[in-house]
């Protein structure tokens, strides 16, 4: 099984405790993606894995391997990473064909093997070229291609969409998770772009401050979040504070929001600006403050007593409501709560 199972990895430095404590179980064949601000520890994590990076503690295994105290040469890992360059004075071939040199492959495999991997990218007959000739989206790829040559049961990528421009990201991105696909290679992918880590990961793992907030599907993280990180780091979101009185739960401009889950106290919700709806009325509590389009929503700001919300619809028909329109809210039935734990 080429799984990889990370187990209390801690790293300081002198004073900053880059990652508190890591622990994750990439199942084989899956796509994880690491999601946190920058200065978070993502990169941390990853050159730990790789092995350019010594770890204070923790234990890492991959397809049942201990790897942790191996030489990086040793730990047969794929790695995109930013700062992991292509080798400027080697061809395309011959940067692909290195990790297979590097292991003493024989010529006709490795020719065959990089002619291989070098389909898979799409950039077959760009063998023969040097990487300053390519755009740094073809660089990109001859490094995924560098990295999958060597068929290795882990595949790491830090942030390798991060310096492409928005609709180059976009291809790439979808490229990748088709390869990834394909091949079934078991992979941690670093983004600080929530987009991203939710296009392309099967989980996605929430870090602030060199520790996992949460973990799950991006479906689950976004529609479920527990903590109010997750709900505000994923998208836009609305916290309402809501009193509970008589089963009932209360926002603070008196408005029932729905049945309240537990007896008493404060609780707080997690409102999508596109599950926030709007009616214009003469007595209604919000008044709209501004008016965005957006292409294919348009965002009305609103303020409520001292809460600023955002609400979002979208379609052709979707209405406008002019700066100092008053209106009423309205709530899906189905309200978030964040745990109670984490709330602000
Ligand atoms: N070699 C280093 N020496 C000192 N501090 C470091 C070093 N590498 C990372 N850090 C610090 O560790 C924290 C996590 O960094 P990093 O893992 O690069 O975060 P991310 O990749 O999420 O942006 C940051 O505070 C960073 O400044
Ligand atoms: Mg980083």
């Amino acid at each position: 099984m080429a799984d990889a199972v990370i187990t209390g990895l801690r790293k300081t430095f002198g004073p900053t405790v880059a990652v508190a404590d890591f622990s994750l179980h990439v199942a084989e064949g899956e796509f994880v993606a690491l999601l946190g601000p920058s200065g978070c520890g993502k990169t941390t994590v990853m050159r730990m894995i790789a092995g350019i990076t010594q770890p204070d503690r923790g234990e890492i295994s991959v397809a049942g391997q201990r790897i942790e105290t191996l030489m990086p040469e040793r730990r047969n890992i794929g790695l995109v990473f930013q700062s992991y360059a292509l080798f400027p004075h080697m061809t395309v071939a011959r940067n692909v064909a290195f990790g297979l040199r590097m292991r003493g492959v024989p010529a006709g495999q490795i020719a065959a093997k990089v002619a291989e991997v070098l389909a898979m990218v799409d950039l077959a007959d760009h063998g023969e070229r040097l990487p300053r000739e390519l755009s740094g989206g073809q660089q990109q790829r001859v490094a995924l291609a560098r990295a999958i040559a060597i068929e290795p049961p882990l595949l790491l990528l830090d942030e390798p969409l991060s310096n492409l421009d928005a609709k180059l990201r976009e291809q790439l991105r979808d490229d990748l998770k088709a390869l990834q696909r394909r091949l079934g290679i078991t992979t941690i992918h670093v983004t600080h772009d929530q987009s991203e880590a939710m296009a392309l990961a099967d989980r996605v793992v929430v870090m602030n401050a060199g520790a996992i907030v949460e973990i799950g599907t991006p479906r689950r993280l976004y529609q479920t979040p527990q903590t109010r990180f997750t709900a505000e780091f994923l998208g836009h979101t609305n916290i309402i504070p809501a009193q509970v009185q008589a089963g009932l739960m209360i926002a603070p401009w008196g408005q029932v929001l729905g049945a309240a889950p537990s007896a008493t106290g404060l609780l707080h919700l997690s409102v999508r600006p596109e599950d926030l709806g709007l009616s214009p009325s003469e007595d209604g509590v919000g008044l709209v403050t501004e008016v965005t389009f957006l292409g294919a929503e348009v965002e009305h700001r609103v303020t409520v007593g001292n809460l600023r919300l955002r609400a979002r619809s979208s379609g052709q028909g979707a209405a406008v409501l002019p700066a100092g329109t008053k209106v009423t809210l309205s709530f899906p039935a189905d309200l978030h709560l964040l745990a109670k734990s984490t709330a602000p």
